[in-house]
């Protein structure tokens, strides 16, 4: 790869709920039939110190700069032990979230000044930023219900009479963490915040509509992914 290549680095980004983590695997298993290696990880987490911080953020009552502290302090060392030498390697990485998520979680939802997100943002990854960001776009409401009904499978099938078990999605693993018990306005505010992320970086953010069937969704983001593995070997 030469200095100015663009990282082989996607991110997936979406409202809970809205089906980003069905898709990652897919995504993986191209790429790797292309020939690529992949690393796939996830944010907040995806190192073992990240990871241990994720349980903290998605659990504990913190104020709203302690919040942004760890989700950059879990970015720092995620970068440093999986994400920098992955890319450094030639793999693709593929991250389950990342930056966008906090503008849109911590500046969007909870109103984080802008400037503290922006100044973090340089002093922990620098120049780095995903060659595309695949935004999986759906309206809160939607977003909550898909939700509800998840953990409503999820309860059902740990009874003895369980219907059959639910398809992978992200809908909600599990009981609410912090983030999903929030209200509606929080995730109109979320989306928004997306959305005003796609709109400043349309080169980098590709909007799908998570309304669309899954299969859908798959074929556009293969198609796209056609492209950009195109243009990286051309880079190289
Ligand atoms: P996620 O792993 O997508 O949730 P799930 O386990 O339901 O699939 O993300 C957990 C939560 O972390 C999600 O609600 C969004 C939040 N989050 C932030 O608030 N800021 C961030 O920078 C990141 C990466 C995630």
């Amino acid at each position: 790869m030469t200095a100015l290549a663009p990282p082989r680095f996607l991110t997936l980004e979406g409202i809970d709920g809205a089906g980003k983590s069905t898709h990652i695997a897919g995504i993986g298993a191209y790429l790797r039939e292309q020939g690529e290696q992949v690393v796939l990880s996830r944010e907040p987490g995806g190192s073992e110190l990240a990871e241990a911080l994720r349980a903290l953020l998605l659990q504990r009552e913190m104020s709203m700069l302690t919040e942004l502290l760890i989700v950059f302090a879990a970015r720092r060392d995620h970068l440093d032990r999986v994400i920098l030498p992955a890319l450094a390697r030639g793999a693709w990485v593929v991250c389950d979230r990342f930056t966008d998520a906090t503008w849109a979680y911590q500046g969007g939802g909870r109103g984080v000044p802008s400037t503290q997100i922006a100044w973090l943002e340089q002093e922990v990854q620098g120049a780095l930023k995903p060659l595309r960001t695949f935004w999986f776009d759906l309206e809160p409401r939607e977003a909550a219900q898909r939700r509800a009904a998840t953990r409503r499978r999820e309860s059902d099938a740990v009874k003895p009479a369980a219907r059959p078990s639910p398809p992978a999605d992200d809908a909600a693993a599990g009981p609410e963490d912090r983030f999903e018990a929030e209200d509606l306005d929080f995730f109109f505010r979320v989306r928004r915040a997306y959305a005003h992320r796609a709109a400043q970086y349309p080169d980098t953010f590709l909007r799908l509509d998570a309304c669309l069937p899954q299969a859908t969704i798959a074929g556009q983001i293969q198609s796209d992914l056609e492209r950009l593995l195109k243009m990286a070997r051309e880079q190289c």
